[in-house]
């Protein structure tokens, strides 16, 4: 051993001596790496005839040993320095303001869908869904509406090239009122539901985007008639417009689904330039705005729907929602809906801690 103390003694004034990490591991390699004057010592073992081997090989070992200890030891304590000095410099400042967490908000047409599910629930009315990648068979042909029937043009339809299971052809649904069939055709009678949902049709402009939404209603029963639509249509408005003077005006009009069919218009004045639903559309400075579309389900409807239509008669109605949010929250343009703008959003969006209630007023109070 003491053939090397001489060694083990440098090297721990040297170890002892070392500035830094960097330093350290500069005198590891030196003594303990692969060309390493300490490594150097243990091959030359090898090499030694088995007397001396045996005579020298614990005091080579134990220097080894010496040195490995000495650099840990040293390592440790340059690394818990240097964490007591961070600790000592960096400081945490808890009076700084938290860094902010961005917060959606609910867009107005999940809202309005909200506020209707929730008016309608309380009629007893479930809420249906369906399909937007529709067959032409549900589109159309069930609501009355074959092949050359001129309202197939009026609907600007998104066709895709493949054809439907049944023959027929693939299209982006260009209404809600294929989900009155579907319902039908799955549950049978009696029906209560509302279909809310993304349509699709060719059309852009200021008031027309190729994509919009719209709500459809339907009740099938034994004895439902016109007085029970226009009271549904009533109670609906008044609870969704949050005013007891809704007036509304039934105007006959045709749709290939219903017999008879109904025009829904509503009684509107104008405050600070905007339209306000309330009032007679007589009255004076008032007027009729067209709402939505309504009628008796055609018999034809029902029939290709699976139901006996001597048995089971009933009303439908549909509506765009996107117009229900611009009429009751004044929004102006139709195309800010679907820019995706979160400045509009922040503006016109609302709280996800607002969920509309019967109780509470359901609209909301952003
Ligand atoms: N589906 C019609 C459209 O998109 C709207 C409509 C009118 C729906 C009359 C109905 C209805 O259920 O009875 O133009």
């Amino acid at each position: 051993m003491s053939d090397y103390q001489d060694l083990v003694n440098e090297a721990q004034a040297r170890i002892g001596a070392a500035a830094d990490l960097t330093a350290l591991e500069a005198l590891r390699v030196e003594y303990l790496g692969k060309q390493g004057s300490v490594s150097a010592l243990l091959k030359s073992l090898g090499a030694m005839a088995p007397d001396e081997r045996q005579a020298k090989a614990p005091a080579i070992q134990a220097l080894r040993q010496a040195i490995t200890e000495t650099l840990a030891t040293r390592r440790d304590a340059m690394e818990s320095a240097e964490l007591e000095a961070r600790l000592a410099s960096e400081t945490l400042d808890l009076s700084l303001p938290a860094a902010e967490t961005p917060k959606g908000s609910v867009h107005p047409v999940s809202q309005v869908m909200d506020e209707l599910a929730e008016i309608f629930a309380d009629l007893g009315f479930n809420v249906a869904t369906g399909p937007e990648i529709e067959d032409d068979w549900h589109n159309f042909s069930a609501l009355n509406m074959p092949e050359s029937h001129p309202a197939r043009a009026m609907h600007d339809t998104f066709y895709f090239p493949d054809a439907a299971e049944n023959g027929g052809r693939m299209l982006l649904r260009t209404h809600t009122s294929p989900v009155q069939v579907r319902t039908m055709l799955a549950h049978g009678a009696p029906v209560r539901i509302i279909a809310p949902g993304r349509v699709y049709r060719s059309d852009s402009d200021a008031t027309h985007t190729p994509m919009f939404h719209q709500v459809e209603g339907l009740v099938i029963d034994r004895d439902i008639h016109l007085g029970h639509l226009k009271w549904t249509l009533e109670t609906f408005l008044k609870a969704f417009f949050e005013r007891e003077d809704i007036v509304l005006r039934l105007r006959p009009s045709y749709f290939p689904f219903t017999e008879p069919s109904v025009e829904v218009d509503v009684g509107f004045a104008i405050e600070n330039r905007r339209r306000v639903l309330g009032g007679s559309g007589d009255a004076p400075g008032h007027g009729w705005m067209e709402l939505l579309g309504s009628g008796m389900v055609n018999r034809r409807v029902i029939e290709m729907s699976g139901l006996d239509p001597d048995k089971w008669q009933g009303f439908a109605f549909g509506v765009g929602v996107d117009r229900l949010a611009m009429l009751k929250y004044g929004m102006d343009d139709l195309r800010a809906f679907f820019d995706g703008d979160v400045r509009w959003l922040r503006h016109y969006g609302f709280s996800f801690l607002d969920q509309p209630t019967l109780s509470a007023g359901v609209g909301a109070r952003a």
